[in-house]
């Protein structure tokens, strides 16, 4: 199987972020000590990604570079894609058509934030899987608000998933993490666009699901995925990675971590990054990894 390539999606309008957003880019936004899509782009690399296309609205891509630059310092390559207008998350497939190159795919909202023990082996999982596609579904208490996953009676299965149901079958949404085949910028080109103008993510998924080629991975209480769209829930999603790593000593969304116990950057790289980072706890902390 060709590798597969990753992708941030971090445009969008942000607009439950007025007005702090109306300056800035919701991705680019502080959760505690990070910039937002620090924890999405860790995620991606625990899945053993490396090539990584980022779709930004045209505005702010260059302040996405000097954040990020070409992807070298953590050992990757990123490639910069422009998405003019937020028409929908499954446009990304058609803006990022030329860069998969027919390889497979998964791709990461960039406001979405995953935690929890076994995570790289759940990534490792739905990477290696034969079906179409691995999205994961996460219990929530207000389901209405994402896209919803049905499943079988045996609870096993998913048999549907509709985009922000006025009467949700379970309690499961689909979280911001598709791992998608070589076979999704096509699909995505056959789609309509939603009564509210987007190309739905949902919609891409169904043609899937109709196949049989989705595996809907539940994703336990164990886990954490945060929402950061709305001033509380961005709070409260810093408050909590702030909670673990004061408690833990170690870090949430750490790049330069990743990219060392990949083996993607050497001791003299994360050296550099430490001495960058020494008036602050995230520099003792990649001190700490280089003397584990
Ligand atoms: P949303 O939270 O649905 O949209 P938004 O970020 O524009 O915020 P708001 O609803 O407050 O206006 O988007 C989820 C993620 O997907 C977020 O990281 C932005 C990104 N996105 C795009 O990059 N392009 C798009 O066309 C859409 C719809 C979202």
């Amino acid at each position: 199987m060709t590798k597969r390539k990753g992708i941030i999606l971090a445009g969008g309008t942000g607009s439950r972020l007025f007005p702090i957003t109306m300056g800035v880019s919701k991705q680019l936004l502080p959760l505690y000590d990070k910039p937002m899509v620090y924890y999405p782009l860790s995620v991606l690399m625990l899945a053993g990604i490396r090539e990584i296309a980022v779709i930004t609205t045209p505005e702010d891509q260059s302040q996405f570079q000097r954040l990020m630059g070409d992807g070298s310092k953590w050992g990757l390559t990123f490639t910069w894609i422009e998405q003019p207008s937020p028409d929908g998350l499954a446009q990304a497939y058609l803006l990022a058509e030329d860069f998969l190159d027919g390889a497979p795919s998964a791709m990461v909202l960039g406001d979405n934030i995953f935690f929890g023990h076994g995570l790289p082996e759940i990534l490792a999982r739905a990477d290696t899987s034969d079906a179409g596609g691995t999205v994961f579904g996460y219990q929530v208490r207000d389901p209405e608000r994402y896209g919803v996953v049905s499943f079988d009676e045996g609870g096993q299965r998913a048999t549907s998933i509709v985009e922000k149901p006025e009467k949700p079958a379970s309690n499961y949404a689909v979280t911001g993490l598709y791992f998608l085949d070589g076979d999704a910028p096509n699909r995505a080109r056959g789609l309509k666009p939603s009564p509210r103008g987007e190309i739905e993510i949902t919609s891409l998924l169904d043609t899937y699901l109709e196949e049989g080629r989705l595996t809907v991975e539940k994703m336990g209480r164990g886990y954490a995925w945060l929402d950061t769209g709305t001033h509380g829930s961005l709070l409260d999603a810093g408050n909590f990675v702030r909670t673990l790593q004061d408690r833990q000593g170690l870090q949430i969304g750490s790049p330069e971590e990743v990219a060392y116990t990949q083996g993607w950057i050497d001791h003299a790289q994360m050296e550099e990054h430490a001495e960058t980072f020494s008036k602050t706890s995230y520099g003792d902390f990649l001190k700490q990894v280089l003397e584990r």
